[in-house]
């Protein structure tokens, strides 16, 4: 087959990316992230769409520029479909339409969580199939049996809030800026989870994050209440202990569906997998229970274009393309 060069381009959220994919490996994979919701305790969409469009042609260029392709060289532009914010994906979605248009080459439509897992694809080692990947990002808590580059099951999903989500909302009744989930990481790292938080009991493979929610929310409330200045003084230890709570509800699951499928080969994907408590858990566990466990660099854990060049890349080589008359899904189902 003759070299493959695909322009990814994600919008999907807060970050505006843009990467080139030759032939499946990344030359270069571009983010401009939005710090317009920093005090906001959220991604605001209407503000998002706007900084989207004010980037992305910068972001797109950038990128074109650091892989040293040309963009008449181009085979086909990959972008994501959704799921996500929908004004966010209009802007990425036909801004790569145009690109497809004038440079007459295929349009590769993309599935945000889809291109997670594939994330594991952007660079060595690759985990062999099939695999179980814990998908954890601030929409979405699910674990997938991924049995080809393409093939993808399932098999437990959140029933309310995602990972990263209890990771945010955390962060907001404890004053940190949005997204939180680093702010908490860091934090925890200088405290003891000393402080103990209800694991829900949900059958199966299924998640639920919002009893915890609660939770949190009366344990900082009796906390204040007992001791004024408590959320100030003992912030580490609260981070500590709510990152190690969400970190085991993610791992038992993850063991039970080890213990189900047999499946021994065990990956983390999406923004909460860069959480230093959750990679470093996963790796204990996995030599305790003789696990392989594949953990992805942290510049392809949290949004990027990489991996949606990478999911790109196993469609094209599949002959697999899309219409112009495609649009965004935001609930898109993988
Ligand atoms: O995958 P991602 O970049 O975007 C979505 O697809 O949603 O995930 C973003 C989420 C946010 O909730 C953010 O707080 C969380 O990932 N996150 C983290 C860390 N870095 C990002 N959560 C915990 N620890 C981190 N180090
Ligand atoms: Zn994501």
């Amino acid at each position: 087959m003759n070299t493959s060069r695909i322009l990814a381009i994600e919008s999907s959220c807060d970050d505006t990316a843009a990467a080139v994919i030759e032939d499946g490996r990344v030359l270069s994979n571009v983010i401009s992230s939005q710090k317009e919701h920093k005090d906001l305790g959220g991604v605001v969409p209407e503000l998002a769409s706007r900084a989207h469009q004010v980037q992305i042609v910068r972001v797109v260029s950038e990128a074109l520029r650091m892989s040293g392709v040309n963009k008449a060289d181009l085979d086909a532009i990959a972008v994501t479909r959704g799921p996500g914010l929908l004004g966010p994906l209009l802007v990425g979605v036909n801004f790569a339409k145009g690109l497809s248009l004038s440079l007459g080459i295929p349009l590769i439509e993309v599935h945000h969580m889809h291109a997670h897992i594939m994330a594991h694809f952007a660079e060595p080692p690759h985990p062999p199939f099939p695999f179980i990947c814990l998908t954890v990002s601030g929409g979405h808590t699910q674990l997938v049996l991924a049995k080809t580059h393409l093939n993808m099951e399932i098999l437990g999903t959140t029933l309310d809030d995602a990972a990263g989500e209890a990771f945010d909302k955390t962060g907001k009744l404890l004053g940190l800026p949005y997204p939180a989930g680093p702010w908490i990481d860091r934090l925890a790292s200088q405290g003891e989870p000393k402080f103990k938080l209800p694991i829900p009991r949900i059958d199966g493979l299924d998640f639920s994050f919002s009893g915890l929610k609660t939770a949190i929310m009366y344990f900082l409330r009796e906390g204040e209440k007992a001791e004024a200045g408590f959320i100030k003084n003992s912030i580490a230890d609260i981070c500590a202990s709510v990152q190690q709570t969400i970190v085991n509800i993610l791992l038992e699951k993850l063991e039970r569906a080890v213990d189900l499928t047999g499946i021994t080969h065990v990956a983390i994907a999406g923004g909460v997998s860069a959480n230093s408590g959750l990679r470093r858990s996963l790796s204990e566990l996995s030599v305790q229970k003789g696990w392989s466990s594949y953990i992805p660099s942290f510049e392809f854990c949290t949004d990027n274009a990489a991996m949606i060049g990478i999911a790109g890349y196993y469609k094209y080589i599949e002959g697999i393309t899309s219409d112009l008359d495609m649009t965004p899904e935001p609930r898109g189902k993988l």
